[in-house]
């Protein structure tokens, strides 16, 4: 008996946002953010719409692709860096919204690895016949973490520009701005017979460098946990050490690849397809590059949406899935790293 994926689903913020819009906020261009980053578009939700709307979304489309009554699902896996509220997390929120029965809802917070880890977590589950069918779930609202005020105008619906003043404030923090998008994404995960299913996992943690991405603010390690001068001096914001983070993922990804790979005793050459955490562009470049994968055994979607976080690996998984790229038979490897340090790969028989 292996995990099998039965269905797939991914939803968006309501508004596509181009660079050429990003950069009516701040010092940027449309051509830099290509450049560097590979992102053209991303989709930013309308002001009070949540992770838990949009994972509601994603796990909606997820169990009708499944083709299950939600009440056959008994588990939820929730994987998110941006709650509704710091607490309680997404998971209960999300099983209230879907009306399912009273079943038990875990929130986990590995950042940009949450898929993989939440695919280990929910693979252990079933093994071990503590859930029968588990709804996984990522989804990021993105956008609380923006530093404008100025939504309207941003999005073309009027408004005042930002000053002179406030463009450069935003400008400081362009290098983690404009890769950022909101979307969900879910899988529906049960045992059943064959070769198909999830394979194996590799993860990894090291918070030695946590500080490379991080948020400063907006936590228990002051009093009280937000406060004016976090938000006066920017540190519910992320920081980010762009280069230092580069690096890490050029290095640890295709390493945790071939890792898991020896440990399956499959050669890294038969991988079929490899979606990978779609944190930038030229990161995906490199490790496929790095794994010597043609064009046709990878896939990439960040052009679209930008980095979602926890979203990025289920909607790249749902896009292939329904548009063919995954055939019966294909080895899938899923692959990323994120905040914390945290990062991993999982294998899967299609
Ligand atoms: O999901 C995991 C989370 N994050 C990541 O994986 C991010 C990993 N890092 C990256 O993707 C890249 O480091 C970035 C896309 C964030 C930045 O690209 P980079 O090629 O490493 O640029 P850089 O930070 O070295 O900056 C180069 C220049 C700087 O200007 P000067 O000092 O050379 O004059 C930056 O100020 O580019 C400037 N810059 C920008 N210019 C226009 C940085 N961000 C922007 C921007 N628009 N958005």
């Amino acid at each position: 008996m292996r995990t099998q994926i039965l269905g797939s689903g991914f939803v968006t913020g309501q508004n596509l946002v181009t660079n050429d819009q990003i950069a009516r906020m701040m010092d940027t261009s449309d051509a830099w953010i290509r450049e560097r980053s590979g992102v053209e578009t991303r989709y930013y939700v309308e002001q009070g719409t949540t992770t838990s709307d949009l994972g509601a979304g994603a796990a909606r489309k997820a169990i009708e692709d499944a083709g299950i009554a939600k009440e056959e699902i008994d588990y939820i896996v929730f994987a998110t860096m941006t709650p509704d509220h710091y607490f309680p997390g997404c998971g209960g929120i999300l099983q209230d919204k879907l009306g399912l029965p009273h079943v038990p809802a875990l929130d986990i917070r590995q950042q940009c690895t949450g898929f993989i880890y939440g695919l280990q977590i929910s693979d252990a589950l079933l093994k071990t016949e503590q859930a029968r069918t588990v709804l996984l779930v990522g989804a990021e609202v993105h956008t609380g973490f923006m530093p404008w005020t100025q939504w309207d105008y941003l999005l073309g619906r009027g408004g005042e520009p930002p000053t002179p003043e406030e463009k450069a404030v935003y400008t400081s923090f362009r290098d983690r701005i404009v890769l950022f998008g909101d979307a969900g994404g879910a899988v529906v995960l049960r045992q059943g017979e064959g070769d198909k299913g999830l394979l194996g996992f590799q993860v990894h943690s090291d918070g030695a460098n946590f500080k490379d991405l991080y948020v400063p603010g907006a936590g228990f390690a002051r009093r009280p946990y937000v406060n004016e001068a976090d938000v006066r001096e920017w540190r519910h914001v992320p920081e980010m050490n762009g280069r230092a983070v580069f690096k890490l993922a050029v290095g640890r990804m295709p390493e945790v690849v071939r890792e898991l790979c020896k440990k399956q005793g499959v050669p890294v050459a038969e991988i079929d397809l490899l979606i990978a955490h779609q944190a930038n562009l030229r990161i995906n470049e490199m490790v496929q590059r790095a794994l010597g994968l043609s064009n046709d055994r990878v896939y990439n979607n960040i052009q679209r949406y930008g980095n979602t976080t926890a979203a990025t690996i289920p909607i790249a998984l749902d896009e292939c899935r329904k548009s063919g790229r995954i055939q019966p038979g294909n080895l899938v490897c899923f692959v990323g790293l994120g905040s914390g340090f945290h990062w991993g790969a999982a294998l899967m028989r299609a």
